[in-house]
């Protein structure tokens, strides 16, 4: 039997032995009470309350606009319908660059406001004192290296990370501070497969992909790129199991016809 199928309900303990099991994590994005129920009914083993809200929920164009207390807004929606996942939130750009006391308490907010079981946070070395802050408190940290959307006007560019050797060398030392310092996992965005597979032999606790090859512990996607609700976002890592834009385009379509037909509602529909 998977542990995906024993557990009552999913935690840092449960993930661990996931990787040392060899079974695979499933992890997405949500942001509201209704998608996380139906991913927790579903059987999804972590939801990630991403800042990538930003992006999909409030239209900017970077994940850099989000503050805590949106974050906040979103995360408590989502754990009010978990039942079983391990709900994980990022600390949004600006909550903790600016010392570790400052990210200890953004943390601390996150956990008290909204019930979520952690938080996640971008960067490696050069953030290591928050990340060992945090967990000291009790709070378990995701780290998340690669990619790392809030740096987009460092990097200039969406393009695959850590593809030179000097950058590969320094993702690896990161990833393993992660560990040392006491990271519960790991997000691997957008590296060459190869180098995900090395990071993800190299430590214990679990290496989650995106964009980071099949070689990794587990996949995590953005819940409105997995379903298809953005169509124009293609990148070659994503797979689409929904065409939901088409969908809820046809179903409106529909509805403004009958609304003007006056064919809804009709007699069965009405009190
Ligand atoms: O904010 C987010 O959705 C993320 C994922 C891309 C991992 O950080």
């Amino acid at each position: 039997m998977s542990v995906h199928k024993e557990v009552k309900r999913v935690t840092t303990h449960v993930l661990q032995k996931m990787k040392v099991d060899g079974e695979k994590i499933s992890m997405i994005t949500a942001y509201d009470f209704s998608m996380a129920r139906i991913f927790d009914d579903a059987g999804m083993d972590v939801i990630l309350v991403g800042d990538s809200a930003s992006n999909v929920m409030a239209g900017h164009e970077t994940t850099l606009p989000i503050t805590l207390d949106q974050m906040i807004y979103h995360a408590s929606s989502v754990v009010r319908a978990i039942k079983r996942c391990f709900v994980v939130v990022d600390l949004p750009f600006g909550s903790y660059q600016g010392n570790s006391k400052e990210a200890l308490s953004s943390a601390i907010r996150i956990m008290k406001e909204t019930g979520a079981h952690g938080i996640k946070i971008e960067g490696g070395e050069e953030i290591i004192e928050s990340v060992k802050r945090i967990i000291s408190s009790g709070v378990p940290v995701m780290g998340h290296l690669g990619l790392t959307p809030q740096s987009i006007y460092k990097f200039g560019t969406y393009a695959v990370r850590a593809t030179e050797e000097a950058e590969a060398n320094k993702l690896l030392h990161d990833a393993q501070l992660l560990q040392e310092a006491g990271c519960f996992a790991i997000v691997l965005e957008k590296i060459p497969a190869q180098l995900a597979k090395k990071v993800a032999e190299t430590v214990q606790i679990p290496c989650i992909g995106i964009g980071a090859g099949r070689y990794v512990d587990g996949q995590v996607l953005v819940m409105h790129d997995m379903l298809g609700i953005n169509k124009e976002f293609k990148p070659r890592f994503l797979r689409r199991y929904l065409n939901l834009y088409e969908e809820i385009f046809k179903a409106s379509q529909q509805y403004i016809h009958d609304v003007k037909a006056k064919d809804f509602p009709n007699e069965n529909e009405q009190y």
